[in-house]
């Protein structure tokens, strides 16, 4: 079938995170063992009191439309969560409830971003920032970071990429793929540079919880002054381990938040009410399911770091935050070429380990490999790897 597709459509690709799982979902589906290193989401169960909220309200009968930018409790608890948490200070109008995060970021693109209008985002970057740009109809620029500072960008980096046409700069930190934080001392100065050329700082926040070291969990809008230009996206999936219950949230000045509220109206409505009586659970709640995931994973952090620093060939910058090791195998790629999506074909067919390569993420060289998976798996992945990188012709 030749189908004339929308060019809204014709400029964005699948997500090629989807793309890796489905990939090593058909190879366990053939009874292969895959160590899958592939997905951005924690192997924990959903916390018991947040699954009981969630059956109470459908006991209730809490099954029906709910106001679109969410119901007041939840409003209100985002608010107060994100003041305790993070020190920062909105009010439930300044709050929107969405589904998911990347919900939150695709509001707040669709009502900030039109034709010309440039869009500024550090690379390496989350798959998704540059095709939701794209659907508005806005150019992703690329701010590029790089392993020598740990991936962490710096203000002037941002400021000298700025134009007439930039309107917005998206930030995340902790990062995916790289886990690089931004100390709050330069997080504040990008802030300054946005707030002074009148552009919008979105940051996403979503894994804001998992940091290792000497990095806390920060928010920029911590800082005292008003927030003219800031709009901040959290999510409910990573923290709380709910996925899938789509939960997220963006805290932002009014005006944003209601054109934010026209988009979600024309589209999603509510998020289910379900999920938002079950976040309500999560945020009002406690919170000791995190530290208990933040140890686990700092245990498995610091096993592939120093796994993957035993192979030849291959280097990795420590991440200070999320659950991502992001390796440079570059020194493994045939004549430099760089396409560490063919090497992640061959590691995936020939020792079933499934990874995400770089390309993705505009870090060829790069392979992410997520440790939201058991230590017994890391172990296991680990074997192959260094198995696969010492056979001679691992490069395409
Ligand atoms: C950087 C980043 N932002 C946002 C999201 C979206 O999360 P969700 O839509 O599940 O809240 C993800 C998910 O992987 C992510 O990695």
């Amino acid at each position: 079938m030749t189908e004339r597709f929308a060019n809204r459509v014709n400029r964005i690709s699948v997500s090629p995170t989807m793309v890796v799982l489905a990939e090593a979902e058909k190879l366990r589906a053939r009874g292969l063992d895959v160590v899958d290193f592939g997905p951005g989401e924690p192997d924990f169960p959903t916390p018991a009191h947040i699954k009981e909220a969630a059956i109470e309200a459908l006991d209730r009968n809490r099954t029906k439309y709910t106001p679109t930018a969410g119901i007041a409790p939840l409003r209100e608890a985002v608010c107060r969560w994100h003041a305790q948490q993070l020190g920062s200070s909105y009010e439930p109008g300044e709050c929107i409830i969405c589904v998911g995060g990347k919900h939150a970021i695709y509001n707040a693109v669709m009502a900030l971003i039109q034709e010309g209008d440039e869009v500024l985002i550090p690379s390496p970057y989350w798959v998704s920032f540059p095709d939701i740009v794209k659907i508005a109809g806005g150019e992703p620029v690329f701010v590029p970071t790089d392993a020598s500072t740990g991936f962490e960008l710096r203000a002037e980096e941002l400021q000298e990429a700025i134009t007439s046409r930039t309107r917005m700069a998206i930030i995340n930190s902790p990062n995916n793929p790289t886990g690089a934080v931004i100390p709050p001392a330069e997080f504040e100065k990008i802030y300054e540079v946005c707030r002074k050329r009148g552009i919008w700082l979105l940051s996403d926040e979503c894994y804001s919880h998992f940091t290792y070291g000497a990095a806390r969990p920060y928010s920029v809008a911590s800082i005292r002054e008003a927030k003219p230009r800031l709009i901040i996206v959290g999510s409910l999936s990573k923290t709380f381990s709910m996925t899938g219950w789509r939960l997220g949230f963006a805290l932002a000045p009014k005006p944003i938040i209601e054109a934010m509220l026209k988009v979600q109206s024309q589209c999603t409505s509510n998020p289910s009410s379900i999920s938002q009586y079950g976040a309500l659970a999560a945020l009002t709640g406690p919170m000791d399911s995190v530290p208990v995931m933040l140890a686990e994973y700092a245990r498995r952090r610091a096993r592939i770091l120093a796994g993957l620093s035993a192979i030849p060939g291959v280097s990795c910058t420590e991440p200070s935050g999320a659950f991502y090791a992001f390796p440079d195998v570059s020194a493994h790629l045939v004549d430099g070429s760089g396409d560490s999506t063919a090497l992640a074909r061959h590691l995936l067919e020939r020792e079933q380990v499934a990874v995400v390569p770089g390309d993705a993420f505009g870090a060829p060289g790069y392979l992410r490999i997520s440790y939201a998976t058991s230590i017994d798996r890391i172990e296991e992945g680990l074997r192959r790897l260094e198995r696969f990188f010492a056979s001679a012709a691992v490069a395409p």
